[in-house]
């Protein structure tokens, strides 16, 4: 079964072909990153026009592997070769999301074929099942990007429990603040990696940073706001001594990387405790953080740990194809809407 999903919810505008769920035939991805760079974050507006100009020509791009000739027009080959059309229903920015649900729905309705809905978070966690490797169920999964932390019990593809969540902001939106707050501008969780890696604190300095939320209440939610707060606090006592040179600012990087990735490694293993889990499921773009995955990592063999490559972790339509194939419910396109506050606690 091909699959033709479409994914808008944020900066990226993204399409792909992906067969049963496993097999990707092509994955186009556009970014309008670099146009909010010049101002510092995601303008929404901005973004949406963006989707608008870029919807088209990706999802022409995600059909390419499929044409028969390189004349052929993408409604033909959609005929002939796809099966359904899923796409990003939410959550995510009103603006972006309209652009791929009406585009999906325009074309479900003038090729006559199904069209499913997809939840953005709940589907990163699809990345995982990309190539088939066999998972064992139950597993925990967590799904850490940029707006959302969330840990889950997965009993099956159809029993999926949500755990916990963050109070307030995620594990990718606190990078996001610190890298700004420490100079790297929308660099974010690349940036601080990036700053981190190689650093090491001489022996025996403690830690400058808090572990939020490491304690016996609220075993399973996050909270990261109080992190970010501490690592402008730290930085604002430094740059008033003249001393927030590039070491110190290595120093924050190192330490504000390592206290989100404790966080979500104790927290994750926890659930898995509690749930008789050895299996977990990383997801989202912080997954692709390096020193997040050598300390899961090192919590093998006693868990089988999954995580998708770098470039299935952050936003892209081949993971929206996958959950399609294996959760998704086909609606009738005229009920299909754009739902930006989308709830993610199944
Ligand atoms: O999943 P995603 O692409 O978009 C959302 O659905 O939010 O995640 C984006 C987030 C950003 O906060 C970005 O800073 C973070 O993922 N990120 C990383 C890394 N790569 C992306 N965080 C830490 N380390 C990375 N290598
Ligand atoms: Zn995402």
């Amino acid at each position: 079964m091909n699959i033709l999903a479409i994914e808008s919810s944020c900066d990226e505008t993204a399409a792909s072909v992906v067969t049963d769920g496993t097999v990707t035939v092509s994955n186009a991805v556009a970014s309008s990153h670099e146009m909010h760079e010049k101002y510092g974050g995601i303008v929404p507006e901005v973004a949406a026009r963006m989707q608008l100009e870029a919807v088209l020509p990706v999802i022409r791009e995600a059909l390419s592997p499929l044409r028969k000739s390189p004349n052929e027009a993408p409604a033909d080959t959609i005929r002939r070769d796809i099966d359904a059309i899923a796409v990003t229903q939410g959550p995510g920015l009103i603006g972006s999301l309209l652009i791929g649900v009406e585009t999906a729905k325009t074309i479900a309705f003038a090729a006559g074929k199904p069209i499913i809905p997809v939840n953005h978070v709940l589907a990163h966690m699809y990345a995982n099942f990309i190539g088939g490797n066999p998972v064992s169920f139950p597993a925990i999964s967590l799904v850490v990007s940029g707006g959302h932390t969330e840990l889950y019990l997965m009993e099956s593809h159809e029993t999926l429990t949500w755990l916990g969540g963050t109070l307030d902001d995620a594990a990718g939106e606190c990078f996001d603040k610190t890298a700004r707050l420490l100079g790297f501008g929308n660099g974010g969780g690349p940036a601080i990696q990036q700053a981190a890696t190689g650093y090491a604190p001489k022996s025996g300095t403690a830690p400058t940073l808090p572990k939020p939320m490491l304690g016996a209440d609220n075993r399973l939610n996050f909270s990261f706001s109080g992190l970010k707060t501490a690592v402008m606090r730290e930085a604002a006592k430094l740059r008033d001594r003249d001393m927030l040179d590039d070491a110190a600012i290595r120093r924050l990087a190192y330490d504000v990387q390592e206290s989100v990735t404790d966080v979500l490694v104790r927290k994750t293993v926890m659930a898995a405790r509690d749930h008789g889990a050895t299996t977990i499921l990383l997801s989202g773009g912080v997954s692709a953080n390096l020193r997040l995955r050598e300390k899961f990592k090192a919590n093998e063999p006693e868990y089988a740990i999954h995580v998708p490559p770098v470039n299935l972790c952050t936003d892209n339509a081949v993971y929206i194809a996958a959950y399609a194939f294996f959760r998704g419910k086909p609606e009738d396109w005229k009920t299909v809407t754009a739902v930006p506050d989308l709830s993610v606690e199944v």
